[in-house]
């Protein structure tokens, strides 16, 4: 039991975060900000020992090379906080990631407000890093120490996004809701579980050591104890790439290829970030919609199956990641896809999975760009002693119905006997944090 469960109020206790052990009792979230004292206190604190806010890791696809500097390995280079847009979402993937949903337990408008300030404060604190403030004799630490002296910033990106059921009757936000964000929905295949599916909130923490994303989130529950309680939880993680380019996924196939340029503002705007204007609510420029699947993987039938199928049921080869028409094992991943001299699919099966997801026809051209930032998981052993591995696969995009038609064209994949969609959820991930007077939320909650 955790030691300072004794010094917390019954009442604090009942509330606790259940796996949590709260450094402060509940409504903590309430207190800490109302007295000004975990914002801008703490990050001021933390701010004395803080890393140079450097530039983003490399794209850890195609620059895996440098993706392992110095700085990547020490943990001492940091990902802005502050911006237009939420880090993590166009910051190319570290390698360890836990997706958190909650249920808001907070009473009412005020406190919500509250606790987005509290989340926001310990997010710019944790994802700057720093020396912890000092704290008097005899009382509780200001931090676990977990990394250390000093909080290191490692790549650290704090992820927020709403759920639909944030905008029930609750907080008075139905009118705000973004157009299209909706309750996730089985598709045909599905096998969703309730316990691991959907939530009022989605916090993704990445970073670039699993320590790092572990002190994240202990930190994120101890100071929003009872203001939201953990729903699901998923860790994910990326691979080394073997032996060069994009990482493989478990099913070993370079996994991550196709996506959207995120250095390319106008490519961006277009398939990702949503723009001002109609329909969608004014505050939720800068934001997008997020998709979570937790797909489970039946990895030994897999292994059964012969790489020739394998590679026509994926439509790329599996040793290169190159498309089909490239045979040399040496092949670039990067090469384009082209299906224009193949309009039968004799080389890339027109049921293929990128074909399906991305079938480049002019009727299909609307709804074939999603940004995919997925991470493998491992929750094995199940209930009954079998391997529970898989993708926790996440995608962002500026209309939740490109997502949704995606899936809807893979409905009968040949995929589908070697998979099995369990949980996840629809959010939307919320515009970005501008400046250390603002916070997660604000334009949608003022
Ligand atoms: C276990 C589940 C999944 C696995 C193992 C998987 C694996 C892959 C692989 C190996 C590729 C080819 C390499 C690449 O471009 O990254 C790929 C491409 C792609 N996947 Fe998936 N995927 C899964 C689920 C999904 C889902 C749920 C969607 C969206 C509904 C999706 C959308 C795409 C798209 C858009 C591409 C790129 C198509 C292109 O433009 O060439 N995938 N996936």
């Amino acid at each position: 039991m955790c030691d300072e469960q004794s010094r917390v109020p019954e009442d604090d206790r009942n509330s606790a975060v259940s796996g949590s052990c709260p450094r402060f009792g509940r409504r903590s979230f309430l207190r800490s900000v109302a007295g000004g004292v975990a914002g801008t206190v703490a990050v001021g604190a933390l701010g004395g020992g803080r890393a140079e806010a450097a530039t983003p890791p490399p794209d850890n696809g195609h620059n895996e090379d440098d993706y392992n500097l110095e700085a990547t390995r020490d943990g001492t280079r940091s990902v802005p906080f502050y911006g237009q847009y939420q880090a993590g979402i166009a910051t190319p993937p570290q390698v360890a990631a836990t997706f958190l949903a909650f249920d808001v337990t907070a009473a009412n408008r005020g406190e919500l407000t509250q606790l987005f300030r509290t989340l926001t404060a310990r997010a710019a604190v944790l994802t700057a890093g720093g020396a912890p403030p000092a704290v008097p004799n005899g009382a509780p630490p200001s931090d676990d120490r977990l990394l250390g002296p000093t909080v290191l910033p490692d790549d650290l990106t704090v992820t927020v996004a709403v759920g639909a059921s944030l905008f029930d009757g609750r907080y008075g936000l139905g009118p705000r809701k973004p157009a299209q964000l909706e309750t996730m929905r089985a598709f045909a295949h599905d096998n969703l579980d309730p316990a691991i599916s959907d939530g009022d909130l989605l916090v993704q923490l990445c970073a670039s050591h699993r320590d790092t994303v572990g002190h994240a989130m202990l930190d994120l529950l101890a100071h929003t104890a009872g203001g939201m309680r953990i729903r699901w939880r998923l860790d994910g993680f990326r691979f080394p790439p073997r032996p060069v380019g994009i990482p493989r996924d478990w099913m070993g196939f370079k996994d991550g290829i196709a996506n959207p340029d995120t250095t390319n503002a106008t490519e961006m705007n277009h398939e990702v970030w949503v723009q001002p204007g109609a329909p969608e609510p004014a505050w939720t420029a800068g934001g997008t919609y997020q998709v979570v699947r937790i797909i489970r993987m039946f990895l030994d039938k897999w292994d059964q199956v012969p790489v020739e199928d394998q590679e026509r049921i994926f439509g790329r080869r599996k040793v290169s990641g190159a498309p089909m028409y490239a045979t040399s094992p040496d092949a670039s991943d990067t090469l384009p896809t082209l299906y224009t001299n193949d309009p039968q699919g004799l080389l890339t099966p027109l049921n293929c999975h990128i074909r399906l997801a991305n079938p480049q026809t002019p009727e299909a051209a609307a709804t074939s760009a999603i940004l995919r930032r997925s991470f493998q998981y491992d929750r094995s052993p199940d209930l009954a002693g079998n391997p529970d591995m898989g993708h926790a696969f996440c995608c962002f995009q500026q209309q939740l119905a490109t997502y949704i038609a995606m899936q809807n064209r893979l409905e009968n994949e040949m995929l589908v006997p070697y998979i099995s969609p369990n949980g996840g959820g629809y959010f939307f991930a919320l515009p970005g944090v501008t400046n250390a007077r603002d916070y997660y939320a604000r334009a949608l909650l003022t």
